[in-house]
């Protein structure tokens, strides 16, 4: 074996031995590099006569060509070699089970809230809203309760910092006397005014708190007006609801006599748990009566022609009751381990 076929062999072994590129630029060096052998057997051409170094420059340059394309090849595997470890190292397992989503759904007290609104929708009743940041005139003065009235008591709230005529709505009643004033305003002319009957859900607030009472809770206002409408009428449409709502044939409701500044004569409404652990227990689930004649003044309806009912339900204890949950503010923890079951 010639001295030249000895270094190509050399050059590949050392080459094949190289584990990383860094490796094998260093292995390199030895052999093409600047003072590698290769190079230095080239520049000792020049010390050789014309003929020699012919032949003898010639064997060189296709033994350095041989050498060149061993470290080539040699790059290219390990190219392929270090590919080939990072796609296993970040191969993806398509036998894991997957992340999933969990499946969302609406709330309870949501879910109560479009059960009445479909029910009274049935019945021919519209659906109204109103602001819940609301004038002191349209919370209190308008529903017959001025200032200083002892009945402003149960009702205290979050007032906006530096306005106490704008507060946040303690209720859904003052629905009544924008929808009455719009009303008029849009008939106004007319022979007769059409009959009203709306019902109005909102979010309303008091500093309230314990476990049949949360500071922000729900109610759906009700308002019937037209020029024979009675106290029986009430009772009729708050039963037929109610039997409907709670799907029951037989229900427990009471109407217990109260007052309210802006009904006369006025009631509460209870309605027993009709099932579970409570069962048998009241809760008082809403406040109605007859549209006072000062309100319907107030909203400038002839209260000589016309009377109306009223009455504003509490859907967050609709929901206690129909799911049998003793604690309301359970609704409003955000723990989805309780709402979750409601799916
Ligand atoms: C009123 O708010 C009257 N505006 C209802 C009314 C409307 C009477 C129209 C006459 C005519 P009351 O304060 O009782 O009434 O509240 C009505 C219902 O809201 C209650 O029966 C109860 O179901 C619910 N409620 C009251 N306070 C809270 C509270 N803090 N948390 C949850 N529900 C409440
Ligand atoms: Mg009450």
């Amino acid at each position: 074996m010639s001295d030249l076929e000895a270094l190509v062999l050399q050059a590949e072994t050392d080459f094949s031995a190289a584990a990383d590129a860094v490796a094998l630029e260093q292995v390199k060096a030895r052999f093409l590099g600047k003072s590698g052998t290769l190079t230095e057997l080239l520049k000792g051409l020049g010390k050789l006569d014309p003929d020699a170094r012919k032949t003898i420059g010639a064997a060189i340059n296709i033994a350095k060509q041989k050498v060149e394309s061993a470290l080539e090849a040699r790059r290219e595997a390990l190219r392929y070699a270090a590919l080939e470890a990072r796609l296993a190292e970040e191969s993806l397992d398509v036998t894991l089970p997957g992340r999933g989503h969990s499946k969302g759904g609406l709330h309870p007290v949501t879910r109560t809230l479009e059960r009445i609104e479909a029910l009274f929708r049935g019945i021919g009743f519209d659906v109204a809203d109103g602001p819940e940041i609301e004038t002191d005139f349209h919370n209190f003065t308008a529903l017959n309760t001025p200032e200083n009235h002892p009945a402003r008591s149960m009702h205290d709230t979050f007032y906006l910092e530096g306005a106490c005529d704008v507060m946040l709505r303690t209720h859904t009643s003052p629905i009544q006397v924008r929808y009455m004033q719009a009303h008029v305003a849009r008939h106004a002319g007319a022979a007769t005014m059409p009959e009203i009957r709306i019902i109005a859900p909102g979010r309303v607030y008091r500093v309230d708190s314990d476990a049949t009472h949360s500071p922000m809770f729900h109610q759906v206002e009700g308002l019937w007006v037209g020029e024979s409408v009675s106290f029986a009428d009430l009772k009729g449409v708050v039963s037929d609801f109610l039997h409907r709502f709670f799907e029951a044939d037989r229900l427990d409701v009471r109407f217990r006599p109260s007052f309210f500044p802006f009904t006369e004569p006025s009631a509460e409404i209870d309605v027993a748990f009709p099932s579970g652990p409570l069962a048998g227990r009241w809760l008082e689930i809403a406040g109605c009566g007859m549209v006072h004649p000062n309100v319907l003044r107030h909203c400038g309806i002839d209260a000589e022609r016309h009377t109306g009912f009223a009455f504003g339900f509490g859907p967050d204890r609709l929901t206690m009751l129909r799911y049998g949950i003793n604690d309301l503010r359970l609704f409003y923890d955000g723990d989805v381990r309780f709402l979750s079951q409601f799916r």
